[in-house]
């Protein structure tokens, strides 16, 4: 399959070039190998298939990426095609594999990431322009949350399909939250309010969309979503991909349906490292909140946070994380319960 890409674009050159290894792709769709040149012995990451965002606009996005952070942080495209790229492979691990697999010290990883975040600020704080409404956003917020409900409506528990339950109210960890679900997925397009400020950045800031080597280098992958934003939507991927995809369970999670009632059970936990990286987090993301003078800050940002968790549901299978459904679950709607009496 891979061949037949590069064939697209390269012609009989594409027979120089041997497959290494098969990447860990993310959930939207997309093939990533990574190919050796025989004769140079250089490395070349090609991206191909069926893509969200066409390339041509991914490969225009690259460019603005390194117009924002500089050529050092981004991985140089070569050539692209209708359904094809071929770019600069890095050679290092994801930023989530180096934390998940603790292939380096906690006080290493921990400044890794500080630096990462600062990066973050300094583009968002350069390229900052107040919100207008008439301003395209990358990700619109309030479909996405719309697209996210849905998603979450769609699921089955205890043999039950959400949306036949939608008005019970929920438990969570035998804390009766006094609200339906329905009633609190509602909350993720009620209660958003637009920020002060958009930036123009990179729109998905996932863990494995950052690739880290020894020395703690690090750069950025994954163009898709490059655009302006409401800033809140990529600052919650840095606390939500750990809670999302680096917690692990204390105990078995249930759901138990009753007459009127939807009860929610589970117990997850972080490692140390984790948890530092969470503290780091919350951190720049109150620091930003602040420099953006957001009044509504802690409220918008659990709005995000629990977006960003329930929509998680539909790629737990992609990432081979099934059983944390519930956990996501429940996380995701107590901290829509929060953000009730935060307005
Ligand atoms: N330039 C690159 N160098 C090394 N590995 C890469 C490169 N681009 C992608 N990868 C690997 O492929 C995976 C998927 O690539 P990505 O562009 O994030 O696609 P997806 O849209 O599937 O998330 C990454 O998580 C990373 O492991
Ligand atoms: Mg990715």
């Amino acid at each position: 399959m891979w061949y037949a890409h590069l064939r697209s674009v390269l012609g009989t050159e594409a027979d120089r070039y041997e497959i290494v290894s098969v990447a860990e792709s993310g959930a939207s769709g997309p093939r990533v190998v990574i190919l050796r040149d025989i004769s140079s012995g250089k490395m070349y990451a090609l991206k191909y298939g069926e893509t969200r965002v066409p390339i041509f606009q991914q490969v225009r996005n690259c460019q603005t990426m390194v117009s924002l952070f500089g050529e050092r942080y981004i991985p140089e495209i070569f050539i692209s095609g209708e359904k094809v790229m071929l770019m600069e492979a890095i050679s290092g691990q994801t930023f989530h594999e180096a934390v998940i697999k603790s292939l380096y010290d906690l006080p290493s990883l921990v400044e890794a990431y500080k630096k990462i975040l600062e990066k973050f600020g300094e583009v968002w704080k350069k390229t900052a322009e107040p919100f207008s409404s008439t301003v395209s956003l990358a990700r619109q917020p309030i479909p996405r949350a719309e697209r996210v409900r849905e998603a979450v409506f769609r699921r089955v528990f205890d043999g039950q399909n959400l949306r036949e339950i939608a008005g019970n109210k929920v438990v969570i960890n035998e804390v009766e939250t006094g609200y339906s679900l329905d009633f609190l997925l509602e909350l993720m397009t009620d209660r958003y309010s637009s920020p002060n400020y958009t930036t123009l950045c990179h729109g998905d800031p996932n863990m494995d969309n950052i690739i880290i080597d020894s020395d703690m280098d690090w750069w950025l992958i994954d163009f898709e979503w490059v655009g302006r934003h409401d800033w809140r939507i990529p600052a919650s991927h840095f606390v939500g991909w750990w809670l999302s995809n680096a917690s692990f369970l204390k105990e078995a999670s249930r759901i138990k349906v009753g007459n009127d009632t939807i009860c929610i059970k589970y117990q997850i936990g972080q490692s140390e490292l984790v948890s530092a990286l969470l503290a780091e987090a919350w951190k720049f993301m109150e620091n930003m909140g602040n420099f953006f003078k957001e009044k509504q800050f802690e409220q918008q940002i659990k709005l995000q946070l629990a977006i960003l968790l329930l929509g998680d549901l539909r790629f737990l299978e992609a990432r081979n994380r099934s059983q944390y459904a519930i956990p996501l679950l429940g996380e995701g709607l107590r901290l829509l319960t929060e953000i009730v009496s935060l307005s």
